[in-house]
Formats: C-alpha cells, structure tokens, sequence
C-alpha cells in the first residue's frame, strides 16, 4: 500500500511506539490522529508532529470506554473525512507474578489490550470498508509468540490480539481490508522505564523508530505481520514451536533475576 495521502488513526499515540510511527508515516504524507488519556503528552505529540510539516490531530479518549472508543472514531473521521489505516496500537502491562497482580491490573491489561483493539476494529469497519484500500494493524507483542513467565496475563492477551487479527485477515480478506500485526521486541519507550529487564535476560532494546520503520515498510510491502527482535528472538520463537520444553528449561535458569528484574515493570 501507498503510505502518502493515507488517512491513518493510531490510538496511543502520544508516545513510544505510536508517536513514532506518526513520525514515520507523517514524513511520507500521511495525515494522522493519535489518541490518549493525557492530554499534555497529547498536545505535546501534536506540536511536534506540525513543527515537521505534518497534518496531525489528537483526541483525548480512554480506548478502554465505550464512550471514549467512539468519541476516537469520530474525532478521526472529522478530522480526516473518513479512515485508511487503523492502528490498535494503545496497550498497557503490569508484570510479576499472577499471585501478585489484582483482578483490577488483570482486568484493566485485557480491556486496554485485547476487547479494545477488538472493539474499535469493529465500530471503525463500516468506515474503513468505504475506501476499497484499507488496513488495520494491530500492535500486540513478541510476548504473543513465547509465552514470558511473570507476563501471564499480558502474553494472554497479546496472544489473543494475534489470533483475532490472523482470523479477521481471512474473514476479510478480498474484501478490500487488510489486517497486519505487528510483534514488537523489547523498545525503548515509556512503558518499559519500570523494567529492569535487560540483554542479558534476552531483552535487547531497540528505538521506537525501528519499529515505526519497519511497520511503515510491511504497509508498504504488504506485509501481514511484522516481527522485531532480531536473530535471537527468530530462534526463540522457532524453538517454542519445535521443542518448548528446552524453551521451558532456559527460562528455569534464569526465573529469578527475571523475577527480581521485571516485578515493578508497570505502565496501566
Ligand atoms: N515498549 C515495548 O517494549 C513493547 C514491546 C512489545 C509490545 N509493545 C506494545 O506496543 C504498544 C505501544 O507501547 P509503547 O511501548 O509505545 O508504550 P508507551 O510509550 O507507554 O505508549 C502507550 C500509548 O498508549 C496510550 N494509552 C495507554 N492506555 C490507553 C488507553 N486506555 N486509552 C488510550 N490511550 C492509551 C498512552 O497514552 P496515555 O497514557 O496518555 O493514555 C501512550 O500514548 C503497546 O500496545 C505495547 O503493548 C511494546
């Protein structure tokens, strides 16, 4: 797909990974709204993104909220007159123990997570259907593709985030609306300033901007999924496939520096 002249709505965009993408889809002429629930970071996102030359809108909306989901797609298509490309990309994580996370922190992961994207998919369609040429790309994570311990909940959802995208993609498909997802490795963003997760325990971080580059380029390449984290996350990920118990052992010999390294890792 053609990025320029592209009308593009990515929700949590104020920051990380979604403002980087704005970045990266607005320099080749995309016309953006980001959405958020603080409206500082929002209009601080917006400045930047209009001192680059890019016509960029925001809304402030809780995409958890039934109300804030529509006030969303309404924003967007005021703003724009109608939806190329959706991007689920607002997302939130509480790691630790499952003993150790409340029902709320449990709860709030799916809403954010998994029944929003699933939900604003839903009320965006007819609108992205008009255009003939759409796409919604979902941002889950590589926690979706090797079940992390002390991510329990997280991995659950993201995990559910990709198959509702891999099922939508063949419910669509021919329909003149694609469904990309994309599987983020560890990146250097506000949501990961409470971990303390490192290479050592195959965190290796990258800049927002790699991932906002590769998703530009899987939308350019249609690309139906967009893996990150390098060599070494691949051979994870084959490894879980084709022998998990070795997976399962590697992870036993690391479980409490891991532990100790993400138990205040929060961004709800
Ligand atoms: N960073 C990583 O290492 C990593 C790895 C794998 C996957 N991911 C995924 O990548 C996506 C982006 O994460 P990020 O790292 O870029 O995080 P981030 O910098 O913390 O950005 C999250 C964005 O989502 C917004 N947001 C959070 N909850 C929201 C809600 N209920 N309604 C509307 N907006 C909301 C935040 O703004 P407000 O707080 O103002 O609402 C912010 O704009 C997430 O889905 C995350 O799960 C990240």
């Amino acid at each position: 797909m053609e990025i320029s002249n592209k009308r593009v709505l990515i929700t949590g965009g104020s920051s990380g990974i979604g403002l980087a993408l704005a970045q990266a889809l607005g320099a080749v002429g995309a016309s953006i709204v980001i959405s958020g629930r603080r409206p500082e970071a929002l209009e601080q996102a917006v400045g930047h993104l209009s001192d680059a030359g890019v016509f960029a809108v925001s809304v402030v909306a809780d995409v958890a909220t039934e109300a804030g989901r529509n006030i969303t797609v309404t924003r967007a298509v005021d703003a724009l007159g109608g939806i190329d490309i959706l991007v689920n990309n607002a997302g939130a994580v509480r790691a630790g123990r499952l003993e150790k996370t409340s029902e709320a922190e449990i709860r709030a992961m799916i809403e954010v997570d998994l029944i929003a994207p699933i939900l604003l998919t839903r009320s965006a369609l007819p609108i992205l259907r008009r255009t003939g040429d759409a796409l919604v790309i979902n941002v889950a994570s590589g926690i979706a593709l090797i079940g992390m311990p002390f991510y329990t909940t997280y991995a659950a959802a993201e995990a559910g985030l990709s198959r509702f995208g891999e099922a939508l993609r063949r419910e669509l498909r021919d329909e003149g609306v694609r469904v990309m997802t994309v599987y983020p490795g560890a990146t250097e963003t506000p949501m990961m300033i409470t971990s303390r997760a490192g290479p050592d325990l195959g965190f290796m971080r990258e800049p927002a901007s790699a991932v906002a580059d590769a998703i530009a380029e899987g939308i350019r390449t249609d690309a139906f999924e967009v893996v990150r984290g390098g060599d070494s996350r691949a051979q994870m990920i084959a490894l879980n496939r084709d022998d998990p118990e070795a997976l399962d052992r590697r992870f036993a010999g690391m479980k409490q520096k891991l532990e100790d390294a993400v138990r205040d890792h929060t961004a709800l």
